[in-house]
C-alpha cells in the first residue's frame, strides 16, 4: 500500500503553493506549520518571510488567504475548510471533517498504518546491550538493552538494515583464574539439567558461575601458586591453546544460557548470531596497531601505543591519550573498539554506527570515534554514541541494594512483575492465577520499559515502581488500558472491521483524536531521525488521553446513536487500538487484549 500523506503535509504543500504563487520571488519558503489550539493548525512563516522580503506580513498573509478556496468558494479545498490571518500575521487553518476521517480510512486501509519507509534505507549497525561473561547483568545494562531494542525496531520498521551487536566482555585477564581452577576442579561446572525453564536455567547457570567466581577467586587471593599458575593461564589463553580456550568456550557458553534466560524475563529477542564479543576482535588488534603507528595516527609514549587530542586534557593540563595497547603489550577496550569499527563499515558496510552505551563512557567514544575517522577507517559524522543517564534509587544516588551493592536486573524486574500481579489481581478478581501472572508479566515488564524509554536519554530516572505501575498518569499500564478497553468496546459491539463515515461531521473529541491519529506516521519518522524513543512514548500517551477524552464526550454504543455514527465511532476505536499496538511494540511492550 502506498504510504499516505499526513494532512499536516497536505495543508503544508497547500500553503507552500500558495505562498509560491503570491510571492515568486519568495522561492521555496517554508510556511511554518504546527499544530495548534486556536485552530487545528497554525503557520508563521510569512513574519519571517516578510521581514526578509520588506512587506506587512498581514498582508502577504491575505494573499496566501486569497489563493486558498475554502468552504465558502465555488471550489473549495477539500482539505482546508477554513483559513484566517490572525495576530500579526499568523495563519490559522482548519481542515475539513470528511477529510480527517478519509485520510483515517486510508491509514486503517494499510497494515503500516500508511507509515511509509525510509526513502533511502541504509545500514545501521548498532552496538547494545553488552554485559559481562561471568558477571550478573545489573541495572546498569537495563538502559542499553531496551533503548537498543526499541531502536532496532523502529530502524527495521522504517526498512532499514540493521545489524545487531551484542559487545559482550568476554575476553581478559579475569580468565586466567577462573579456567585455572576449572583445569584444577573439573567438576566445578557441572550440573543436572532439570530447570523448567529458560528463565530457571539461566538462575542456575549464573549461581554455577558465582560460585566458581567465589571460589576461585577465594583461591587467588590466599595461595601465591595458584596465582601464579592464573597468570601463566592467562597467557595460553591468548596463546590459543586448545584445552584452556575449550575451557574458556564452557564458560562463555554457561554466561549466554544466564543471559538467555534474563533477556526471556526482560521479553526481548537476543539472537545467538547477534553476539559478537570483545573476543571476536582478537586476531585483528595487531593489524589494527599497526596501522595506527605506520600512519603516525598513534605514537609510543612511555612502551605504550597512543593517539593524542588536543582537547581532551586532565586536570593536571597534561593532554590524556587514548591508550590502544598497553606497555605490557596488553590491549584494552580502545583497541577492541576500533578493531569493531574498521569490521562495521569495512565489512558490514555500515553507513551509520550507534553506540548504546552509558554517557560516562563519552569521553571514550569520542576519541575512539576521531581516532578511527584518523585512520580512515570511520567516514566523519557516520558513528555516534547514544549516551544514558543513570538509573537513580529513590534517595536520587545512583541505584544500589540496601546493602549498597549493585542492583541485580532480575531481582528489579522480579519486584515489577510482582508489584503488577497485585495490580492486575485488584483491577479483575475473577482472573485465575496463571491469568494473573501472564497479565502481570507483561503490565510489570513494560512498565520498566516504558519509564525508561519515555524519560530522554540523557537524563537520569529515578526507579520508582509505584510511580510505573500505577494506572493514572504517564504509565504503561495507562496505555495498556486504554488498549484493553478498546479491545472490549470492539468485542461487545461484534463489528467485524468498523467502517469510517467521512460524511458525518465530527466532534471536537473526535477531532482531536483524528488529528493526533494522522500524526503518527510524522512522529514516527522524527523519532527515526533523531534516535529519541520518548517522542514516541509520549506521542502515545497523548493518544491514549485523547481516547480517554473522546470515550467521555462520544458515548459509541448508546441507543439513541444512528448506526453510522456508532460505526464511525467503533472505527476510531479501531484505529486508535492499532495505533496503541504498533507504537507499544515498537517499543518493545506488549498490550494484552484483556486486563
Ligand atoms: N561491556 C561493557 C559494560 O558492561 C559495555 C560495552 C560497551 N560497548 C562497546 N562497544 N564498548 O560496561
Amino acid at each position: 500500500m502506498a504510504p499516505v500523506p499526513s494532512l499536516s503535509a497536505t495543508v503544508h504543500q497547500r500553503l507552500a503553493e500558495a505562498l509560491a504563487a503570491a510571492l515568486p520571488e519568495a522561492g521555496a519558503a517554508d510556511p511554518l506549520l504546527r499544530r495548534s489550539d486556536r485552530a487545528d493548525f497554525q503557520a508563521n512563516g510569512m513574519l519571517a518571510l516578510a521581514k526578509k522580503l520588506g512587506g506587512n506580513p498581514r498582508d502577504l498573509a491575505g494573499q496566501v488567504v486569497d489563493r486558498i478556496p475554502t468552504a465558502d468558494d465555488a471550489d473549495p479545498d477539500p482539505v482546508v475548510r477554513a483559513i484566517e490571518v490572525s495576530g500579526p500575521g499568523f495563519l490559522n487553518i482548519t481542515v475539513a471533517d470528511s477529510a480527517i476521517t478519509s485520510t483515517l480510512a486510508l491509514r486503517a486501509a494499510d497494515d503500516r498504518l500508511g507509515v511509509p519507509y525510509a526513502e533511502r534505507p541504509g545500514t545501521t549497525v548498532i552496538d547494545y546491550s553488552q554485559p559481562n561473561v561471568a558477571k550478573e547483568m545489573h541495572v546498569g545494562h537495563l538502559r542499553s538493552t531496551v533503548i537498543g531494542d526499541a531502536i532496532v525496531q523502529i530502524l527495521e520498521h522504517r526498512g532499514e538494515t540493521v545489524v545487531r551487536r551484542h559487545h559482550i566482555g568476554d575476553w581478559g585477564t579475569q580468565f586466567g583464574m577462573l579456567i585455572q581452577y576449572l583445569i584444577e576442579h573439573p567438576h566445578e561446572l557441572d550440573h543436572a539439567s532439570d530447570a523448567a525453564d529458560a528463565t530457571a536455567e539461566g538462575e542456575a547457570a549464573m549461581s554455577r558461575l558465582n560460585r566458581l567466581y567465589k571460589a576461585s577467586r577465594a583461591l587467588f587471593d590466599s595461595d601465591e601458586e595458584f596465582k601464579d599458575r592464573a597468570r601463566r593461564r592467562v597467557v595460553d589463553l591468548q596463546a590459543g591453546d586448545e584445552e584452556t580456550l575449550a575451557l574458556w568456550h564452557k564458560i562463555v557458553d554457561e554466561s549466554k544460557i544466564y543471559f538467555r534466560g534474563v533477556y526471556t524475563k526482560l521479553d526481548v529477542e537476543i539472537r545467538d548470531e547477534d553476539v559478537v564479543g570483545e573476543s571476536a576482535y582478537n586476531d585483528d588488534l595487531h593489524a589494527v596497531c599497526r596501522e595506527l603507528e605506520s600512519s603516525g595516527v598513534a605514537v609510543r609514549s612511555e612502551g605504550a601505543l597512543c593517539v593524542f587530542f588536543d582537547d581532551v586534557k586532565g586536570p593536571d593540563g597534561k593532554p590524556v591519550p587514548l591508550i590502544v595497547q598497553k606497555s605490557n603489550g596488553g590491549f584494552g577496550y580502545a583497541a577492541t573498539d576500533l578493531a569493531a569499527i574498521r569490521d562495521r563499515v569495512g565489512s558490514l558496510k555500515a553507513d551509520t554506527l550507534l553506540y548504546v552505551v552509558d554517557a560516562r563512557q563519552a569521553l571514550h567514544f569520542k576519541m575512539v570515534f576521531e581516532t578511527a575517522r584518523r585512520a580512515g577507517w570511520l567516514p566523519e559524522g557516520a558513528a555516534r554514541q547514544l549516551p544514558f543517564g543513570t538509573v537513580l534509587g529513590k534517595d536520587g544516588k545512583p541505584f544500589k541494594t540496601r546493602e549498597g551493592e549493585t542492583v541485580r536486573l532480575v531481582d528489579l524486574l522480579d519486584e515489577a512483575v510482582d508489584r503488577a500481579a497485585t495490580v492486575v489481581a485488584e483491577k479483575a478478581p475473577d482472573l485465575t492465577a496463571e491469568e494473573v501472572s501472564e497479565r502481570a508479566a507483561q503490565v510489570g515488564i513494560g512498565a520498566v520499559k516504558y519509564a525508561d524509554l519515555s524519560t530522554s536519554l540523557t537524563r537520569d530516572y529515578i526507579f520508582d515502581l509505584d510511580r510505573m505501575v500505577s494506572l493514572n498518569g504517564d504509565t504503561s499500564v495507562y496505555l495498556q488500558y486504554a488498549y484493553a478497553r478498546i479491545q472490549s468496546i470492539l468485542r461487545k459491539a461484534g463489528t467485524a472491521v468498523p467502517k469510517a463515515r467521512p460524511e458525518l461531521p465530527l466532534s471536537p473529541a473526535e477531532r482531536a483524536l483524528g488529528l493526533h491519529l494522522d500524526e503518527f506516521a510524522d512522529t514516527l519518522a522524527a523519532v527515526a531521525e533523531t534516535y529519541e524513543p520518548h517522542k514516541l512514548a509520549a506521542y502515545l500517551y497523548q493518544l491514549a488521553s485523547a481516547f480517554t477524552t473522546f470515550y467521555d464526550q462520544c458515548p459509541v454504543l448508546k441507543k439513541d446513536n444512528s448506526p453510522e455514527l456508532v460505526e464511525n465511532r467503533l472505527f476510531f476505536c479501531d484505529l486508535t487500538a492499532r495505533t496503541l499496538r504498533q507504537g507499544m511494540a515498537l517499543l518493545g511492550i506488549r498490550t494484552p487484549e484483556r486486563l
